[in-house]
């Protein structure tokens, strides 16, 4: 089943959005198969953000991730990379839709609280460079079957 990595960013977690955000992800249907708390150094920032390497505000970003503790996730399911990515909104909140997680609760891009993969490439990179292997956890969820129907 696809897999995608999900991190709520400082600015999330000291807001106290975390069970806000985790819940919009487990209401829809999908299933957290990993999850921690840390501070990133600003060197392992870096790594989760080097394809914007060449941008003015890289710095500035890799800062502010390393700047407190971040909400790493795995979360599974149909869809769950781009679905993950429509709940989340337009990096931009103010471009984001009401309903979304960014568009309800942020307001600047440099604040925008929560991070998604944004494709099977980057979410097979993000989780294996966040977690390792056996810090993800299989099983079937009970309310699978009726998420799914018995497909
Ligand atoms: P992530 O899920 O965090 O990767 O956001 P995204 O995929 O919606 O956007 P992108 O990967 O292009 O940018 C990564 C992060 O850089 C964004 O979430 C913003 O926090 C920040 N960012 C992007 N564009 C700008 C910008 O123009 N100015 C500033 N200050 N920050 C930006
Ligand atoms: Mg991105």
């Amino acid at each position: 089943m696809e897999r995608t990595f999900i991190a709520i960013k400082p600015d999330g977690v000291q807001r106290a959005l975390i069970s806000e955000i985790i819940s919009r992800f487990e209401r829809k249907g999908f299933k957290l198969v990993a999850i921690k708390i840390v501070i990133p150094s600003k060197g392992f920032a870096e790594k989760h953000y080097h394809d914007l390497k060449e941008r003015p505000f890289f710095n500035g970003l890799c800062d502010f991730l390393s700047s407190g503790p971040v909400l790493a996730m795995v979360w599974e399911g149909e869809g769950v990379i781009k679905y993950g990515r429509k709940l989340i909104g337009a990096t931009d909140p103010q471009k984001s839709e009401p309903g979304t997680i960014r568009g309800d609760l942020a307001v600047v891009v440099g604040r925008n609280i929560i991070h998604g993969s944004d494709g099977p490439e980057t979410a097979k990179d993000e989780i294996n460079l966040w977690f390792k292997p056996e810090e993800l956890v299989s099983y079937t969820s009970n309310t699978e079957k009726w998420v799914y129907g018995d497909n």
